[in-house]
């Protein structure tokens, strides 16, 4: 484990810095960011960047000597081939730099303009800068907007969170193409008392909402609240904000589900609760996770509405 990253953390910001100055260049990438949407400032304030073709843009503007291409392999911004030769992980891609706490690039996800050019989002691989358990796109953001926030929204994608941002909710981050950890949930209730996880209405949101209230569980303690919001099939907070406003989208996120709502809707979906043989089912799902919270209000309140419901 190396101890000094000062140098991993300059590469990255001069990549970051590389990128966005390519984007004026592309006439591609300046169409799609008007196609969804994106002002000047919110370009700006994400650093949003360009990767041009080529396998060597990135290699040829910071990998100059061999230090330097050990540095770029090390940070995660080149691959290689059979034969060990190095060329550019992101081509061709609209960039989005993803900001530790303290604003420093630690990594990228890129995204490609036409779905068929491979797989739509490439994000940076694990490196000693970038643990994607741990990091929350955006959090950086959001802290600059308010430092005292009482509630943050946890939105599947990139474009989820820079969409809210513009249209006046700076309150959004997003986990990095992994499943919400535990200690995303420990980050994101130092950032703020409520935690509304808002995933996309399809079968995967579905999915991802109860994972996220898993990792959740063991972190309910000292009148923390999370909350889950569903939206429609096929839409997303990107979608939705465009049709329905920034109001439109707060008024869902006022009537989010209250995570004991939640888990018990899902545990009884196909439990006959009028049978002691249902009952009996439901507990025995809901007890070892109701154990899994800490000691306090909140897990004594689950057990007794546990044993009222069976
Ligand atoms: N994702 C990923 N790799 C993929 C697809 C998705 O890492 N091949 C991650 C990205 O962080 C993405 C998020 O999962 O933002 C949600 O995926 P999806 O809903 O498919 O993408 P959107 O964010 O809605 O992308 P867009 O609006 O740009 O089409
Ligand atoms: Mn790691
Ligand atoms: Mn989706
Ligand atoms: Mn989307
Ligand atoms: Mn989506």
């Amino acid at each position: 484990q190396r101890e000094d990253k000062t140098d991993l953390y300059a590469l990255l910001d001069a990549a970051a810095r590389w990128y966005e100055n390519e984007l004026p260049k592309s006439a591609d990438a300046q169409a799609y960011c008007k196609k969804r949407g994106l002002d000047a400032a919110t370009i700006q304030r994400f650093r949003i960047g360009w990767a041009p073709a080529g396998f060597d843009g990135v290699i040829k503007a910071l990998g100059g000597s061999d230090k330097r291409m050990h540095l770029l392999n090390e940070a995660g911004m080149v691959a290689s081939n059979e034969r060990g030769n190095r060329y550019d992980r992101f081509r061709e891609r609209l960039m989005f730099p993803i900001l530790d706490r303290r604003g420093r690039v630690i990594a990228f996800g890129g995204r490609v303009l036409q779905s068929d050019q491979g797989p739509k989002y490439l994000n940076s691989p694990e490196t000693p800068l970038f643990h994607k358990g741990r990091e929350l796109f955006a959090l950086w953001q959001v802290k600059q907007a308010n430092p005292s926030l009482a509630r943050i929204v946890v939105v599947e994608g990139y474009m989820d969170v820079i969409a809210m941002h513009q249209a006046g909710l700076p309150i959004a981050v997003a986990t990095l193409g992994t499943a919400t950890t535990p200690e995303h949930t420990e980050v994101l209730f130092r950032a703020a008392p409520d935690v509304v996880f808002c995933f996309d209405g399809d079968r995967a949101g579905r999915a991802a909402a109860w994972k996220a209230l898993e990792a959740a569980l063991p972190r309910l303690r000292d009148g923390r609240q999370a909350y889950f919001l569903f939206l429609p099939d096929g839409e997303d907070p990107d979608t939705l904000i465009r049709k329905e406003g920034k109001d439109g989208f707060e008024k869902r996120l006022k009537a989010a589900t209250p995570l004991s709502e939640y888990f018990f809707s899902e545990l009884s979906h196909d439990v006959d609760t009028a049978s002691l043989d249902g009952r009996a089912r439901l507990a025995e799902r809901a007890r070892p996770l109701i154990a899994r919270l800490p000691d306090g209000a909140f897990r004594d309140l689950m057990a007794q509405e546990l044993e009222k419901r069976t």
